[in-house]
C-alpha cells in the first residue's frame, strides 16, 4: 500500500482502492485488536497523541491500537498543560512534538488545524477531528462497520440524521460513501443541513443526496441509519441550540418502520438521540462500531509507520 509516511488529514487523501486496502488490513487486525494474537509490529516506534478537545473513543482506541502493536505513546489531553498556555503557537508545538515521536495524531477545535500541523511536521500527521471540519479515521471505522454488517459497501441506501452542519463525522462519511455509489439522504432541520460546499462536492462526484427534515418519510428505505448528536458546543448562540435540541429521538417505535436488517450507527457520544431501549436490538451497531476503532486504527498506524502484519 502506498501509504507509508503519508499524512491522513482528509478522506480526500484516499481513493477507493486505498480505502478498500485499509479495510482489508483492518479485518486482519481483529484478532490482534482483541488480544487473541500478539505481534509487536511497531516495536520501538512512538505515537504522539495530541488531544486539544475532549475524546473517549478516538484517543483511547488510538492508544489501544498502538499498545497492541508494541508502539509507545506520549500524549497530551489539554492545551492548558502545555506551553501553549504561555503563548506558544500550534506550529511551534507541533515542531516540538514532531521531534519526540514518529507520528502525530491531532484533535483540535479549529477546522484546518490538522492541515497546518502537517505543514509543520516532518513526520506524518493524522487528523483525529478538527472542529466542525472532518474526522477521516472515524469515517474508515464507519465504513468498516458497514461493510462487516452489510457484506458490501456498494450501493447502500444510507440515511444520515441529526446535526449535519457541525457534525464533522458525516462530512467525511458522505464523501467516502459516494466512492461506493451510495444513495444518500440527509435528514436535519434546515439550520443543521449539510454545508453547501460538502453538498456541491458530492454533486460534482455524481451523487445528489435527498434532503428532508422528516425521518418518517425515508427510514423505510434505509440500509443504514447514521445518527448524530446535535453538537451543542459548536453553536455560537445557546438559544439556537435550544431550538433544535431533541429534534430526533430514535426509539423502538420509530424503528418499527425500518427494514428488519437495517443497522443503526452513531459515532458516539450520544445524549438523547438514541434511546437505551434500542441497544439490545439487532439494529444497534454503535458499540461494535466504537470497538472497530481499534483494528482500523491499528491498520492506519501500520500502514503509515510501515509495520508488518
Ligand atoms: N466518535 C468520536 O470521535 O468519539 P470521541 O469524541 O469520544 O473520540
Amino acid at each position: 500500500m502506498d501509504f507509508y509516511d503519508k499524512d491522513l488529514v482528509s478522506i480526500r487523501d484516499l481513493d477507493r482502492g486505498q480505502i478498500e486496502e485499509l479495510l482489508d488490513l483492518s479485518e486482519r487486525m481483529i484478532p490482534y485488536a482483541r488480544g487473541e494474537k500478539v505481534k509487536r509490529a511497531l516495536d520501538s516506534r512512538i505515537l504522539g497523541n495530541l488531544f486539544f478537545e475532549p475524546s473517549t473513543r478516538t484517543k483511547l482506541s488510538f492508544e489501544s491500537a498502538a499498545y497492541r502493536l508494541g508502539c509507545d505513546v506520549i500524549d497530551v489531553s489539554e492545551m492548558s498543560v502545555t506551553s501553549m498556555s504561555k503563548g506558544e503557537t500550534l506550529a511551534d508545538t507541533i515542531k516540538m512534538v514532531d521531534a519526540y515521536c514518529d507520528l502525530i495524531v491531532l484533535r483540535h477545535p479549529h477546522e484546518g488545524a490538522a492541515r497546518l500541523a502537517a505543514k509543520f511536521s516532518e513526520n506524518p500527521v493524522v487528523n483525529a477531528g478538527d472542529g466542525a471540519g472532518s474526522h477521516p479515521t472515524q469515517t474508515l471505522l464507519d465504513l468498516f462497520t458497514m461493510r462487516r454488517s452489510k457484506g458490501s459497501l456498494d450501493g447502500l441506501n444510507v440515511v444520515l440524521v441529526g446535526d449535519l452542519k457541525y457534525g464533522r463525522t458525516v462530512h467525511s462519511l458522505a464523501e467516502a460513501l459516494t466512492m461506493f455509489g451510495a444513495k444518500l439522504t440527509f435528514v436535519a432541520p434546515e439550520s443543521l443541513q449539510m454545508p453547501a460546499d460538502t453538498f456541491e462536492h458530492l454533486k460534482s462526484r455524481g451523487c445528489t443526496p435527498g434532503k428532508t427534515d422528516e425521518l418518517d418519510s425515508v427510514i423505510g428505505q434505509a440500509d443504514v441509519l447514521y445518527v448524530t448528536r446535535i453538537q451543542k458546543e459548536r453553536f455560537p448562540d445557546p438559544a439556537e441550540y435550544q431550538k433544535v435540541a431533541g429534534t430526533y429521538r430514535i426509539s423502538n417505535a420509530v424503528l418499527r418502520e425500518a427494514k428488519s436488517d437495517m443497522i443503526v450507527m452513531h459515532p458516539l457520544p450520544r445524549v438523547d438521540e438514541i434511546l437505551p431501549e434500542v441497544d439490545p436490538t439487532p439494529h444497534a451497531k454503535y458499540f461494535e462500531q466504537a470497538f472497530n476503532g481499534v483494528p482500523v486504527r491499528m491498520a492506519i498506524l501500520c500502514s503509515i509507520l510501515g509495520g508488518d502484519i
